[in-house]
């Protein structure tokens, strides 16, 4: 069912500081900050040539990653993000196998304006799992 791993989220504590280790010592191509107040983060996508790296920090005062960054203070991964075709198809699949969809179950636009879904971690190893729909790439002729 899960096609390409789209990213990698980490939480971070100080963002700029995050992106420059990217950047200046791996050598990554790093995207701007971008604020994504309805998620309650700021995000910076690392580009890596077979997937991403999301680098995020809260934004707000009650950012869904206040928590997490807590419990872990230096940083820390925070979801992996697969890629499905079909989200409500997975999303059916996946609660009938007796997984947790989070929140009201319902897709929301992720950050990269597509809809996502998240699974509970304790039904997937302790791992927080977003799923993202994309549609794949339309065949060569
Ligand atoms: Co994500």
């Amino acid at each position: 069912m899960i096609g390409r791993l789209n990213h990698v989220a980490i939480a971070v504590p100080d963002l700029a500081a995050a992106a420059a280790k990217y950047r200046d010592q791996l050598g990554a191509e790093v995207h701007s900050a971008h604020d994504l107040p309805e998620h309650g983060v700021t995000v910076v996508f690392v580009m890596l040539e077979n997937t991403k790296i999301e680098l995020m920090t809260p934004l707000g005062d009650n950012s869904p990653i206040a928590g997490f960054l807590e419990k872990n203070p230096s940083g820390g991964i925070h979801h992996l993000c697969f890629e499905v075709p079909d989200l409500m198809s997975a999303a059916r699949t996946l609660t009938e196998a007796g997984a947790r969809v989070l929140g009201d179950g319902k897709p929301r636009t992720g950050a990269h304006g597509l809809p996502v879904l998240f699974l509970h971690p304790k039904d997937f190893d302790g791992t927080l799992i977003e799923l993202e729909e994309v549609k794949p790439d339309p065949q060569p002729a």
